[in-house]
């Protein structure tokens, strides 16, 4: 081979490999072209600057992965960390992107003072408003929509014995307790859009109607709610679902309410090496595309996130061993065809 054809070969190479990472257009682009937002759960590791610059390439929204919640944020009684989330907030600012808040109310991760403090109702309903008022005043302005409240119905449709509800709980009975969390959420920032948000909710099902329920009483009565967000962990499975999943967005937006789509990920078998068959990663990335395209047919499903990007920091691992190569990113940061069906929904004319 030639000197100059070996150039041309090289370049070509080098083009296919720039175009495979640097897409002409990026998820950031084309959802601003259609006014919506696309975010990912930002695992916080600050020093990984090849994770941050892809991050502020490819969303424009973030929402940190644990260091807003109660226990991370508000350790003890007295005592914030709010370095971490000041940190994300900045890179946010720099990136021109927005921030999601997420969570003041949730059974999981909350610090012992709360949940071994031995705190009285009366107390504990102190606590949860003081919480509320300095973490949702803090962000005033820069956390533009809050999770009030994560994860407080189950399957069934009951709600979730929690250290907030009843163990020993604020005080109040049935859905008052989040009534009353939203009613402080709007004291702290009345800017920020409010947002109840669960699990297995995405179809219609007995939880997703308890939260349609729930929601429907919130707005007829004033409760200050404006979404619902759908987390979104999803199995293969979950193509068989997608016309039940349709029908709860539409239901909830016809309440006025908007639909955030707040954790998408699509686990997926894998070996012992963390490698996926490329029937189910072209099965997954389908599936991102139908539920991506599905949330862009209704005005109020503003928001698409995923839980993290990168197969690299990903929590599906460690808690569904076996499973993996949920992310849209394999562990090289290499674009899996779950990105390249993400691009597709964004950019297909509606
Ligand atoms: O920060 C500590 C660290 O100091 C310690 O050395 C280390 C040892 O295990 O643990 C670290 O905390 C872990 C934390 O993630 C930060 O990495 C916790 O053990 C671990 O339990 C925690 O997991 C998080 C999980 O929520 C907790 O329930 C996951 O990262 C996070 O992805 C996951 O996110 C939840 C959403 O908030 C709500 N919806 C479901 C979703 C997935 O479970």
């Amino acid at each position: 081979m030639t000197r100059s054809k070996i150039i041309l070969c090289r370049s070509a190479a080098l083009i296919a490999v720039l175009s495979s990472v640097a897409p002409a257009q990026t998820l950031r682009e084309l959802a601003q072209k259609r006014g919506v937002l696309i975010g990912t759960a930002h695992s916080g590791r600050t020093s990984d600057t090849e994770y941050l610059d892809l991050m502020g390439r490819e969303f424009n929204q973030v929402e940190a992965e644990n260091a807003t919640k109660f226990g991370p944020i508000h350790p003890a009684e007295d005592s914030y960390n709010f370095a971490p989330v000041d940190t994300m907030v900045e890179y946010a600012a720099a990136h021109k992107m927005r921030v999601r808040g997420h969570v003041f109310v949730w059974h999981n991760q909350n610090p012992k003072w709360i949940t071994d403090g031995g705190l009285s109702p009366e107390q504990l309903a102190a606590a949860l408003q003081k919480h509320i008022a300095t973490v949702g005043g803090r962000y005033r302005g820069k956390i533009f929509a809050w999770d009030v409240v994560n994860e407080a119905f189950l399957d069934n449709g009951s709600l979730r014995d929690t250290v907030w509800l009843n163990k020993p709980g604020i005080g109040l009975n049935g859905t008052k307790y989040m009534e009353k969390s939203f009613r402080w959420a709007r004291e702290a920032d009345p800017d920020a859009k409010l947002f109840y948000n669960d699990y297995s909710a995405e179809g219609v099902n007995a939880k997703s109607d308890a939260i349609y329920e729930m929601a429907k009483d919130f707005k007829k009565r004033g409760v200050p709610i404006d979404g619902i967000g759908l987390q979104a962990h999803l199995r293969l499975s979950a193509a068989g679902n997608l016309a039940s999943i349709e029908a709860n967005i539409k239901r909830i937006t016809e309440l006025g309410l908007q639909v955030h789509i707040t954790e998408l990920d699509v686990r997926i078998p894998v070996d012992a090496s963390g490698k996926a068959s490329e029937s189910d990663i072209e099965a997954q990335a389908k599936l991102y595309g139908a539920v991506a395209s599905i949330c862009l047919k209704y005005p109020l499903c503003t928001s698409i996130q995923t839980w993290g990007f990168t197969d690299k920091y990903s929590w599906i691992p460690r808690t569904y061993p076996g499973f993996g190569a949920a992310l849209l990113l394999d562990r090289a940061f290499q674009p899996k065809p779950a990105y390249k069906a993400l691009l597709d929904a964004l950019a297909a004319t509606k």
